[in-house]
């Protein structure tokens, strides 16, 4: 019965059809409101958006055919309502406004402003390139690298530090207050086994006079054989079992022993972080929220949000369901009455978003984790059970950063040839070798002890900077295939082509302004008035304005190939404008100083761009 009374009430409801209701006044307030929107022309307005073709303008504003629907004018009417109100905000830095079409509003930059612009970018071609700082600043806590106590730091390891490191000096460079965490795995259940293996094989370990002292050698192998007796030996089992109970008690040996096996991760991580030169990343493993997990599980209980199944503790939640279709919770307590992966993270969260800092906390209003997208079901569980819980207040935002796999040229899992898992330090050596072999095959040789010491030093930072580059040029969630050959090429969207064109840059730039002979550090030239006498000129001041919503746009949708493919443009919209204007030649020297000062600001906005990407740059290769 209540069925077939359904739509009839729903009928009723409807809004009775086409009754012109809108009143002028009401109409022209939505015009209104859409014009402050569209104020004052930064990308984060929905409203207006970078032109996505050159030849319509620099921005445009597709607002008034969704407007003039709801206003009832037809949207031509619509946009030049909307291009007067703006007019008089925008007339000192946009030509007339043109409107296309059925109504799309193309906005082009008067050049008198992109002169302006471009001088000013080189005038501060050395600091932030004229862009200021946020006017909303954020604590922005960043968890990435977070490799695991004596297992192998591996390729998604490697991916999150960079990924991680780079989306931290582009947070910071907008002005937030980034904290940069790494989350290691020191905690849980292997421990046991760990610390019962060094029980048996390295006693000294677990003294606290001598533990520090021993050498455990490579861990990885340590960790094998521990989870061999562990799997094969009943026994060692127990012990292990009861390792852990004792070790998550705090008694001493087993602590002692703990404490050395991450010694000697941290270690052979801090080799890796040197070699990529990451720096301020904070240690803050799984154990720091060890003494605020039972708390965080007794909350969720009260809450009833955690339930008994089975002995262990768990939270159902909507929307996730296990193969079988039953649903599928998440576990914060094993029925053994240890603590999960997951009844970390909810402790971390709450570390992180609502304690003091000067209480230990960060306090933060945005939490980014980067881990490989395999991941994001925990975090979204995560995430979903902790506002359940209340854990943390509304306007905090919790986001899950996921990347793809690294998988060998073959698109195979990468290994090396024996199938092994490549070794990141091989892996970043290798990298090395091959950019100095190419230093050393196009350099004319020499037994100069200066020249290999220069050699070895560049081939450092192409190597490294291939390694990153060739991971952060992809888009972040597609998996990534791993290639020597392609990292270091000299054509296309590389590392070695991007510090190629910078260093040409600077070449120019000391030719023209006379500093042929100086070695080291030249001094970049005066920033003077823009002449914009040719179109390549015009386009690269174009490509070069556009770099602060580049930044808004990657503070916001942390995708870091959108730098790169930017710094791409810019270097061919460079070699466009280097090809078709003469700037040693230029007809007039204020022509010369307008052309130095474009490389000027061009070589700052690379520059800035591969340091933001943590690639060092060099003036000479
Ligand atoms: N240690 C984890 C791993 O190797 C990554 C930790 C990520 N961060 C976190 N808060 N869960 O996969």
């Amino acid at each position: 019965k209540k069925k077939k009374q359904q739509p009839e009430e729903d009928e009723q409801q409807q809004p009775q059809p086409e009754e012109p209701t809108m009143s002028k006044e009401e109409k022209n307030a939505i015009v209104d409101a859409a014009v402050a929107a569209a104020k004052p022309f930064s990308y984060e307005d929905v409203m207006v958006t970078p032109a996505t073709r050159d030849d319509f303008g620099d921005y445009q504003c597709n607002a008034a055919m969704g407007l003039a629907k709801a206003v009832g004018m037809n949207p031509r009417e619509c946009a030049t309502k909307i291009v007067e109100r703006l007019r008089p905000d925008i007339q000192d830095i946009m030509e007339e406004p043109e409107i296309a079409g059925p109504g799309f509003i193309n906005l082009r930059f008067k050049q008198e402003y992109l002169a302006a612009a471009a001088r000013a970018m080189a005038q501060d071609a050395q600091g932030k390139l004229a862009i200021p700082p946020t006017s909303n600043q954020k604590k922005i806590v960043v968890d990435y690298s977070s490799p695991n106590i004596a297992k192998e730091m591996h390729v998604g390891h490697l991916r999150s530090t960079i990924i991680g490191d780079t989306l931290c000096n582009l947070l910071d460079f907008c002005g937030h207050d980034v904290v940069r965490l790494n989350h290691v795995g020191d905690w849980g259940t292997q421990f046991g086994m760990l610390v019962e293996h060094l029980r048996d094989e390295y006693p000294a370990a677990l003294n606290k006079e001598t533990s520090q002292d021993v050498d455990l050698g490579d861990l990885v192998m340590l960790y094998k054989a521990a989870k061999k007796r562990f799997d094969e030996d009943e026994d060692f089992k127990t012990r292990a079992r009861e390792g852990v109970v004792k070790l998550q008690a705090g008694n001493a040996e087993e602590i002692a022993a703990w404490e050395s096996l991450c010694a000697a991760s941290r270690v052979e991580y801090q080799k890796i972080y040197d070699v990529l030169n990451i720096k301020g990343l904070e240690e803050r493993g799984e154990s720091f929220y060890n003494p605020l997990l039972s708390g965080v599980v007794e909350d969720l209980e009260k809450q009833e949000l955690a339930v008994e199944s089975n002995g262990a503790k768990v939270v159902y939640l909507e929307g996730y369901e296990a193969r079988d279709g039953s649903p599928l919770p998440i576990l914060v307590q094993k029925s053994d009455g240890g603590f999960n992966y997951a009844t970390t993270d909810l402790a971390a969260i709450r570390q992180r978003t609502t304690i003091a800092a000067s209480e230990g906390g960060e306090e933060a209003d945005r939490v980014l984790y980067v881990t490989d997208s395999g991941q994001a079901q925990h975090f979204d569980m995560v995430f979903q059970a902790a506002r359940k819980a209340s854990f943390i207040p509304d306007s905090v935002s919790l986001e899950h950063v996921p990347f793809g796999l690294v998988q060998g040229e073959d698109g195979k899992k990468f290994a090396t040839r024996s199938g092994d898992t490549v070794k990141l330090k091989d892996l970043l050596n290798e990298a090395v070798r091959i950019a100095g072999d190419d230093l050393k095959s196009r350099n004319e040789d020499s037994s100069d002890a200066a020249f290999a010491e220069r050699i070895d030093r560049v081939a450092t930072i192409v190597g490294i900077a291939a390694v990153k580059y060739a991971d952060l040029s992809m888009n972040r969630e597609s998996n990534y295939r791993f290639s020597y050959e392609r990292m270091l090429s000299l054509n296309g969207n590389t590392a070695p082509y991007m510090l190629y064109a910078y260093a040409r840059i600077c070449g120019i730039i000391r030719k023209a302004s006379g500093q042929e002979g100086s070695d080291g550090d030249f001094e970049w030239p005066e920033a003077s008035d823009v002449i914009i006498s040719h179109d390549t000129e015009l386009e690269l001041i174009r490509n070069l304005v556009k770099l602060p919503d580049l930044i808004n746009d990657v503070e916001q949708s942390l995708y870091p190939h959108k730098l790169c493919e930017y710094l791409f443009q810019t270097s061919q919209k460079f070699n466009q404008f280097y090809g078709a204007c003469s700037v040693n030649n230029a007809d007039t020297p204020e022509l010369k100083a307008s052309r130095l000062t474009l490389c000027t600001a061009t070589a700052g906005t690379i520059r800035l761009i591969l340091n933001l990407l943590g690639i060092q740059t060099v003036e000479r290769l």
